[in-house]
């Protein structure tokens, strides 16, 4: 079973003024609800389960853009260190992505993948695909058959956070980082409408900033 940290349904979060966030989104926002040093102390955490698993075999660790660059820069830091800090490493190369699936606050049914190496350099490969947030699962889904294609040896999928909701299709990813509400959350590069991802905590909007920032 994939562990994970649950943030329940009634978690209040925290009061902004408690940390540093910038002036221009102050008023945009209800609550931090996973400060950045959780985010990072649970991806620290990741890494090692990760290495655990994956570690005897060259990675191909496959960044799902935007969302995903930031837990993507942050858990290969942690994977690096524990490679060169420990008897056993493992060749790591990188690669990237993009998955556009969402207008405004809603996920909607066309997944586009854009861009990265040919997938089929993958065939034989140990891939850990790294997104942000896992809502229906379609757009992992999605990828998922791709992939598969192109057969690699093995895919793992860790993202960041996992969102409880009915309109989940089941689909769970194999590291998972946080479960959070049935909220729309932004932040270490989670956006609304490409905004937010300059901002360090994870944190929910509000309803006037939705409107704000709506296309
Ligand atoms: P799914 O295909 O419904 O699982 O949606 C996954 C994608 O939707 C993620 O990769 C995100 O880019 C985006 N997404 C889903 N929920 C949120 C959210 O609360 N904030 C920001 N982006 C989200
Ligand atoms: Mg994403």
């Amino acid at each position: 079973m994939t562990s994970y940290l649950q943030i329940a349904d009634d978690e209040k979060g925290h009061e902004l003024d408690l940390f540093c966030v910038p002036r221009h989104y102050e008023n945009d926002l209800d609550k931090v609800i996973i400060p950045h040093g959780l985010i990072m102390d649970r991806t620290e955490r990741l890494a090692r389960d990760i290495i655990q698993d994956m570690g005897g075999h060259h990675i191909v660790a496959l960044c799902v853009l935007k969302g995903g660059y930031k837990f993507f820069a942050d858990l290969l830091d942690y994977i690096k260190a524990l490679n060169q800090n420990s008897d056993k490493s493992v060749p790591l190369t990188v690669d990237f992505i993009r998955v556009k699936s969402y207008c405004n606050d809603k996920s909607t049914n066309n997944v586009k993948v854009i861009g990265g190496d040919e997938l089929s350099n993958l065939a034989g490969k140990n891939v850990l695909i790294v997104e942000d947030i896992v809502e229906t699962g379609r757009t992992m889904q999605t990828l998922l058959s791709l992939l598969n294609e192109c057969n690699p040896k093995m895919v793992k999928v860790a993202s960041l956070l996992v969102k409880r909701t009915p309109r989940s299709s089941g689909y769970r990813p194999d590291y998972i980082g946080f479960e959070v509400p049935d909220a729309f959350l932004v932040g270490y590069a989670l956006d609304y409408n490409e905004y937010f991802r300059d901002l360090s905590h994870i944190c929910i909007l509000n309803e006037q900033a939705r409107e704000k920032y709506r296309v």
